[in-house]
């Protein structure tokens, strides 16, 4: 399983990437507000950073809700650099202008997907990427993973190439579960990137290794 990072931040892009561990990123406008990014101007001056930073696909998030304005958004998105992808949501309006673009050959994230009909929808109009969005399913009282477990075993049997790339991740079990149902990518906030590093063994294992060698090293 791949993982890319959910963040517009730049400072955590650029520590993810010094760890080596990230293939691509996504972003939505609530991560970009986050940033104090609310033009699209520059919104795309931050993703064409990313896009220096991380050679893997970078998701960029259409804000009209219209199929004109998200063709129109979706097509400059994707103008922005050869590796940003453009994110839509999965409504009826968002499959037709996903079923346009995919015909041009631009790939798009289908993104906020909480239903396996509405994946299986995505990726007949073509989606690369479909995002079920685990965390908000979860609060929601539904099972996120189970959704994600189904979409990656109906797009195996069918022999679809759309990607399954969990999101809306909260915590490390939420890794595990995406990577055990055969999901292609996990995109992970920062905080829970820095978790997966983290056991406690670890750092007592590297403590007393250290200490070991001192003692060793005075006699
Ligand atoms: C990424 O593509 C999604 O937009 C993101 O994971 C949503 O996460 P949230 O549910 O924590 O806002």
């Amino acid at each position: 399983m791949e993982l890319f990072l959910d963040t517009a931040n730049l400072d955590e892009i650029r520590q993810a990437v010094r760890i080596g561990v990230i293939s691509g990123v996504t972003t939505n406008p609530s991560l970009a507000a986050k940033e104090g990014i609310g033009q699209l101007r520059v919104y795309q001056q931050q993703v064409q950073e990313i896009a220096q930073m991380v050679s893997g696909p970078i998701s960029a998030e259409v804000i009209s809700t219209d199929y004109e304005g998200m063709v129109l958004e979706a097509r400059e998105i994707a103008s922005w650099a050869p590796n940003v992808v453009a994110k839509i949501p999965s409504t009826m309006t968002g499959f037709e202008a996903i079923a346009t673009l995919s015909r041009e050959g631009i790939k798009i994230n289908q993104t906020l997907c909480f239903s396996v009909n509405q994946a299986i929808l995505g990726a007949r109009a073509g989606s690369a990427f479909v995002s079920p969005f685990v965390g908000r399913l979860d609060d929601e009282g539904h099972d996120g993973m189970q959704v994600v477990a189904d979409i990656v075993e109906i797009f195996k049997r069918y022999n679809i190439t759309t990607k399954v790339l969990v999101a809306s991740i909260r915590h490390p079990l939420h890794c595990v579960a995406a990577a055990k149902a055969g999901a292609h990518i996990a995109t992970v906030p920062f905080k829970v990137l820095t978790q997966m590093a983290h056991h406690p063994l670890t750092d007592v294992g590297v403590a007393r290794f250290a200490e070991d060698w001192k003692n060793a090293a005075r006699v």
